[in-house]
């Protein structure tokens, strides 16, 4: 079964073709991601309006580029998917609205995908990784982690109670001078800084349940940049490394206990899944490898393009509610917030 999948609920317009066989592999045909970064750069983040009139300029050219490459047309494909929220909803409305335009004149079915969902089932189409799995969602938006049951299966183990992991990256970055979008700059920083040289606070450590907490660190962070203030590119390596590593140090804490409430609700996971941008990050990429091995599982994280946000992982899971007949109307609402799943196994006493 082929599914043209569209991204819109960012700064990326995406769009791909993704082809599902019925023993339940995956095959990428096309993926075409045009990123927005240009247009916010001068702001240091993304301006939803911006965005918004970016994928509307951009979506057609690239829904056909994504169309054209997969040599495939409307008419052989089985299904549109449209990531349907949640994020900024100005961009949601357009890729939906598109998505709709196409299935309503092919008379193709419509699947309006979660965002995260789809980040969610990336392991699926990339390594095949058969249910139940512990998922390690981390991107601008969202930190997530969850049990990953079945297609529209999900239990949230742990979540940020403020800032997501991606989101102070690139405060971090802002704040010390650097260009956005910042995850990718402070990792290429911290490659040179000492990581030991900033005693950063390590939020959340310690306790009993698997969720986040981000905000402290990004203050203790500027804090530590005042001190020392005029910083020069040393300090802004230092900080990226202090940083980076005391995100690594919660990261590995927090995933710990969600692997521990995993296997004690639903047994040993298949895998421990990375997903979202900051998964990009080859040092959290390590850590999470190293945590996977400790638990007795193994680390699928799929490859850095396919973890950031992009049209395949859309039309994936598109492509999997199709194949279970969880087709969506017409008349399905864009939703700017949209959350995966119910909080699960912790107790209150953990919380
Ligand atoms: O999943 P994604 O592409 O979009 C959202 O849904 O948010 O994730 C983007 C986020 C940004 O916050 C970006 O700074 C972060 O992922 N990110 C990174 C890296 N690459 C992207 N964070 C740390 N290290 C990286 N190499
Ligand atoms: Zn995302």
């Amino acid at each position: 079964m082929l599914v043209l999948g569209i991204e819109t609920t960012c700064d990326e317009t995406a769009a791909a073709v993704v082809e599902r066989s019925d023993d339940g592999r995956g095959r990428i045909l096309s993926n075409i991601v045009l990123s927005q970064v240009s247009e916010h750069a001068a702001y240091g983040g993304v301006v939803p309006e911006i965005a918004a009139r970016a994928h509307v300029e951009a979506l057609d050219y690239v829904v056909a580029s994504a169309m054209a490459e997969s040599k495939q047309s409307f008419d052989t494909i089985d299904g549109v998917a449209a990531a349907a929220g949640p994020g900024l909803i100005g961009g949601v409305i357009v890729g939906l609205t598109t998505a709709k335009a196409i299935a309503l004149v092919k008379e193709k079915p419509l699947l309006a995908v979660n965002h995260l969902e789809a980040h969610a089932l990336t392991a699926r189409l990339t390594d095949g990784t058969p249910f139940p799995y512990c998922l390690f969602l981390a991107s601008g938006g969202h930190t997530q982690i969850l049990a990953v049951r079945g297609v529209g299966d999900y239990v949230r183990l742990g979540t940020t109670v403020d800032d997501a992991i991606g989101e102070a990256f690139d405060k971090t970055a802002k704040l010390l001078g650097l260009p956005y979008p910042g995850g990718p700059q402070v990792e290429q920083e911290a490659l040179q800084g000492d990581a030991q040289r900033f005693a950063l606070p390590r939020p959340m450590i310690g306790k009993a349940n698997a969720d986040f907490s981000l905000s402290g660190l990004k203050t203790a962070l500027r804090l530590e940049a005042e001190k020392i203030a005029p910083i020069n590119d040393q300090d802004v390596r230092d900080l990226c490394a202090s940083f980076q590593q005391a995100v690594i140090d919660v990261i590995a804490d927090r995933l710990r206990n969600g692997l521990r409430m995993f296997r004690e609700q639903y047994g040993s996971p298949t895998a421990l899944v990375a997903a979202g941008g900051v998964a990009a990050n080859g040092a959290v990429r390590n850590v999470l490898d190293r945590l996977a091995f400790e638990g007795g599982t193994v680390l699928v994280a799929p490859p850095p393009e396919l973890c950031t946000d992009n049209g395949a992982m859309i039309a994936w899971a598109g492509a999997e509610r199709l194949a279970l007949g969880l087709t969506d109307p017409l008349d399905t609402a864009p939703l700017a917030r949209w959350p995966l799943a119910p909080y699960g196994a912790a107790t209150s006493e953990q919380r």
